[in-house]
């Protein structure tokens, strides 16, 4: 595996537990909340995974709101990206995890190689801007009415990431 790092947003904790649960599971991995990050602490590794909850109707958790536009300092050339999010399908159906898919289209051009792409089938909602070519952009998790299935969920997107990492 690569120098590996997380990257995490979040404003009532969601998003950080499941940052550091992702953390246990993949081993060898720094973390860091990007309300402290910087350009040159994203330069440094091979692997960055993004992640972030969705707040105000599809909008970027507020860390990422200002975070955004540090990506646009980094060279992503040679460097391999997946996301996860943390969402509430029931109470945004229409605009569940969109920010996992704001963060990629503001890198989508950039290089990097992405991974971790997750099919729509096991979560009931109705609209997402993370859906491309007909998945999930990178792991939604839903903390408010699935928490059950969390557990289930990391491990089987950290055995689909690891061995592209
Ligand atoms: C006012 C408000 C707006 C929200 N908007 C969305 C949304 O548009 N889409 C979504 O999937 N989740 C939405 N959520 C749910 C949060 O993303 C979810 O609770 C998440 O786990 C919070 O993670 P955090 O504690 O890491 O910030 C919203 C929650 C609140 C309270």
């Amino acid at each position: 595996m690569g120098k590996t790092a997380i990257f995490y947003g979040s404003t009532e904790g969601n998003t950080e537990n499941v940052a550091y649960k992702l953390k246990d599971l993949l081993g060898g991995v720094d973390v860091f909340n990007v309300d402290s990050a910087s350009a040159d602490d994203l330069q440094k590794y091979d692997n960055l995974i993004f992640g972030a909850s969705t707040w105000e109707i599809g909008e970027l958790q507020e860390d990422w709101e200002t975070f955004i536009d540090v990506l646009d300092d980094v060279d992503f050339t040679g460097k391999t990206v997946a996301f996860f999010g943390t969402g509430d399908a029931d109470g945004y159906p229409d605009t569940f995890v969109d920010a996992l898919g704001i963060i990629y289209e503001r890198i989508k051009d950039s290089g990097a190689k992405f991974i971790g792409a997750v099919d729509t089938e096991e979560y009931t909602f109705d609209d997402s801007r993370a859906l491309f070519d007909g998945k999930f952009i990178g792991l939604p998790i839903d903390e408010d009415n699935e928490s059950d299935l969390t557990d289930g969920r990391l491990a089987k997107w950290v055995n689909d990431i690891k061995g592209q990492l």
